[in-house]
């Protein structure tokens, strides 16, 4: 077990899906257990050509969810997914990952998940051309980019005779993401956390304005993500197509001037910052109280000034909080990141070139490099929710630095390693 965490709370709602490695879901279930875990199972019709429900329900001492409508609670689904501090669905086949990405809800399984405001881990399993089947790529894709956590699948030769990409992960492995994504769902508890995303918009004159193409997607991610970790979030949130974040308070500004005054207030009560939204530099030194006419009025030169530096001021001022930045950049990404380090006095740039097709304005994916006094990580291209994810965790690291959480920290059910020797028999 994992020390000094015995007494937290950590339901498991264990979705198991038809395939033949739903048998590893009995180990993967006592891994969880050993580890403190409460669990919940829902099966499909499917998993339990495989496995038999009476095996669960002798685990777990709890009925099997397996009907919405043939239950002895009235909305099984909902108290399953309300119950749930995280969702694990392992092994996930290829069809339960398309209902997910579509939002499908005709069986237990689809509709609690579908349910699930928790996080939700998915250890797919399944036929290496299944796999490679660009439907199926596109829904592993989809399902990353809202934030769910993929553990594996793993290489090697298959049940079905193939060899290639489909066996479901080492079960250690995903009883170590589990924990792992319990831990993190509470790392920033008691913490408050203020968030900037989006542009602002520096008026001309009351229709027209300055701005720039930042769609707001990675604050909201950042938003999204802090409050998963369990803090309290305040997203001030420039002019953004994007729905607000369960769970954050969102306050709504236009201008960098104010989004200067509602960053300044919230922090005034905030343990950290992320400033992620992509202020506008100026804006015009005159904003016209009528719509300026083309042809009466003098459109062709804009005299501008300078806006506030949030990023600054809020560093200037931070004591002991901690203050994160963005670099934008278009060229000498990590030496510019570096100066905006030193310039704006933060304490981690996260830096990112505007210039790659996979990280500009607007993608739904981000590479990014993180810039500390002393440090300097590099990410490969990633979801925003997951980049979003690795900034959240670096930021609780910087609040509380903590011992890591090791695959040494997991306790396994003895005689369960033999599975680890198994080659086959995990998909297909
Ligand atoms: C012997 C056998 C093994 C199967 N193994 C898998 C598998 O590993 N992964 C998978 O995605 N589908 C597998 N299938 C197909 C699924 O069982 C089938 O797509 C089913 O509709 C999935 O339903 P569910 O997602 O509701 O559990 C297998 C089918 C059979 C008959």
């Amino acid at each position: 077990m994992i020390e000094g965490e015995s007494s937290r709370s950590r339901k498991v709602a264990l979705f198991v899906t038809g395939g033949i490695a739903s048998y590893k879901a009995c180990e993967i279930l006592r891994g969880l257990q050993k580890n403190g875990c409460d669990v919940r199972v829902a099966m499909t019709e499917a998993a339990t050509e495989f496995v038999g429900p009476k095996t669960f329900e002798a685990l777990t001492a709890h009925e099997v969810y397996l009907d919405v409508f043939e239950s002895s609670s009235p909305i099984p689904h909902i108290e399953l997914a309300e119950w749930a501090d995280i969702a694990l669905v392992a092994p996930a086949t290829a069809n339960v990952m398309a209902k997910m990405a579509y939002g499908i809800a005709d069986d237990m399984v689809s509709t609690a998940l579908l349910a699930c405001s928790c996080p939700i881990i998915v250890a797919p399993a399944m036929n290496v051309h299944m796999w490679e089947n660009p439907a199926t790529q596109q829904n592993a894709e989809t399902l990353e980019s809202r934030g769910v956590f993929l553990v594996g699948p793993a290489t090697g030769s298959l049940a079905c005779g193939d060899t290639g990409t489909g066996k479901l992960a080492e079960v250690d492995q995903i009883v170590s993401a589990t924990l792992a994504r319990l831990r993190a769902s509470s790392d920033l508890a008691g913490k408050h956390v203020v968030i900037t995303a989006g542009p602002t918009h520096e008026a001309i004159d009351p229709v027209r304005y300055l701005s720039n193409a930042s769609s707001g997607k990675m604050g909201y991610a950042v938003a999204e993500a802090a409050a998963a970790h369990g803090a309290r979030v305040t997203l001030v949130s420039g002019p953004v197509a994007l729905p607000a974040p369960t769970g954050v308070a969102v306050v709504h500004v236009t201008s960098a001037q104010e989004m200067l005054d509602a960053t300044v207030d919230a922090f005034a009560t905030a343990d950290a910052a992320i400033l992620a939204a992509a202020v506008a530099d100026y804006r015009p030194a005159v904003q016209a109280d009528h719509k300026l006419k083309k042809g009466k009025e003098d459109l062709s030169s804009i005299e501008l000034v300078e806006n506030p530096d949030i990023l600054a001021t809020i560093s200037k001022d931070r004591g002991d909080r901690i203050v994160i930045g963005f670099a934008a950049e278009t060229n000498d990404v990590i030496d510019n990141a570096k100066k905006k380090l030193a310039r704006k006095g933060c304490d981690l740039i996260v830096a990112n070139d505007v210039t790659r097709a996979d990280s500009t304005f607007g993608s739904d994916t981000d590479s990014v490099t993180l810039v500390g006094v002393h440090s300097e990580t590099e990410y490969p291209c990633m979801p925003k929710a997951e980049v979003a994810n690795v900034i959240v965790s670096e930021l609780a690291h910087m609040l509380e630095p903590e011992v890591p959480v090791t695959d040494a920290t997991i306790v396994l059910p003895v005689g369960d390693n033999n599975a680890r020797e198994e080659e086959q028999d995990s998909t297909c």
